[in-house]
């Protein structure tokens, strides 16, 4: 049985923190909320623990973990060297949903953490429930997203039950989480830094403080041989219906539901509430912040939608990380070009 305790009225009692602390210290799993997702936490230093995140998660081993910490003092703990940008990014967005790949000091954390990288991507949250245990706890924490392996990241204590019930001990419910995506992962051990996943914290903040930064786009990280963020080749983000992304427009996707539902298709709609008055059979809504996003994506498996389109957003700002996580969960279906 997966225990849920409520610290969202009450997030700064410390009994309430101390289940928590106490099963992580024992080498235990325990989802908690960040101020993007629900992560999955083990103590970064205890392998067996670290073991058990990806058993429950069903991850792949080969897909490192983010580690997080309660200070930027830890830092300097397990990375070898600082680089100047990789400080003045801490300095600028920590707390906050940035996650800085550095090159990782060597035998500190567990190996199963890093899966055989020499480095290791650290981020400091901002959510205040996430903050509380880590400073309690005092020790480093690997967290993916608290999702079966391939579903859409959870944003709600629910979605971390849905997935993870009687799997893992405990779930610290702080209900629903801010940003709704992950966090930005910045590699700074190139130069320029490479953003690897884009999030929150968007290329035009970053080069605000560092200068200039890469974003590659789907197509260049396809040709790429050798993905540098190990997690691009997985299947991200999928519910159970086919998904199509479609141009925002909104007599193409009149046409586009027009056409499946005479082919006795029935159709769920991903897309801003302007579209809820064209007659799909369900109807999600998505905006350009991308709170809802996997909230909308879960629904659609609780609904017999047989397929599902998600209008395109601009590629500006935050729009870049939703249209990254958008693509993931289409497989990078387009309805006009694909679908027949
Ligand atoms: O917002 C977040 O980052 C959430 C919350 C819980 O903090 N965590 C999260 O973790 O999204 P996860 O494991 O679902 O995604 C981590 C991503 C993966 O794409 C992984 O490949 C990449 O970061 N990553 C982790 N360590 C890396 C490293 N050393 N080098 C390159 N990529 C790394
Ligand atoms: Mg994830």
């Amino acid at each position: 049985e997966t225990i849920r305790i409520s610290v969202e009225n009450n997030v700064d009692s410390t009994e309430l923190y101390s289940q928590a602390v106490d099963l992580l210290n024992e080498g235990e799993v325990v989802a908690f909320p960040t101020e993007t997702v629900y992560g999955l936490g083990a103590v970064a230093t205890n392998d067996q623990a670290v073991k058990k995140i990806f058993k429950a998660k069903g991850r792949p081993s080969d897909n490192p973990l983010i580690v997080h910490i309660g200070t930027i003092d830890e830092v300097s703990h397990y990375i070898e060297y600082i680089p100047e940008n990789a400080r003045k990014c801490m300095d600028a967005f920590w707390p906050g949903p940035l996650t800085i790949v550095m090159k990782a000091k060597d035998n500190i954390l567990a190996p199963s953490v890093t899966a055989g990288l020499e480095t290791v991507g650290l981020r400091m949250p901002s959510h205040p429930v996430a903050l509380k245990l880590l400073q309690t706890l005092k020790k480093p924490v690997a967290a993916p997203s608290a999702n079966r392996s391939g579903k859409p990241s959870p944003t709600k204590a629910q979605h971390v039950e849905e997935d993870l019930q009687g799997i893992i001990p405990l779930i610290l419910d702080g209900g629903t989480t801010g940003i709704g995506l992950e966090s930005t992962v910045l590699d700074v051990t190139v130069n320029p830094p490479v953003i690897l996943r884009p999030g929150g914290v968007t290329k035009e903040m970053l080069e605000d403080v560092i200068g200039q930064v890469m974003q590659p786009n789907q197509e260049q990280q396809k040709l790429d041989s050798t993905p540098k963020a190990p997690g691009m080749k997985y299947t991200h983000y999928a519910p159970n219906a086919p998904v199509y992304l479609i141009e925002s427009n909104k007599e193409l996707v009149h046409k586009a539901l027009i056409k499946l539902k005479n082919e006795g298709k029935k159709v769920a709609l991903l897309a801003p509430v302007s579209y809820k008055e064209l007659q799909s059979d369900f109807f999600f809504q998505i905006d350009h912040e991308g709170v809802q996003l996997y909230d909308a994506l879960r629904s659609c498996d609780k609904t017999d939608a047989s397929i599902i389109l998600a209008t395109a957003t601009t590629v500006e700002g935050v729009g870049a990380a939703i249209m990254n996580r958008l693509e993931k969960a289409a497989g990078g279906k387009w309805f006009e070009a694909e679908y027949e």
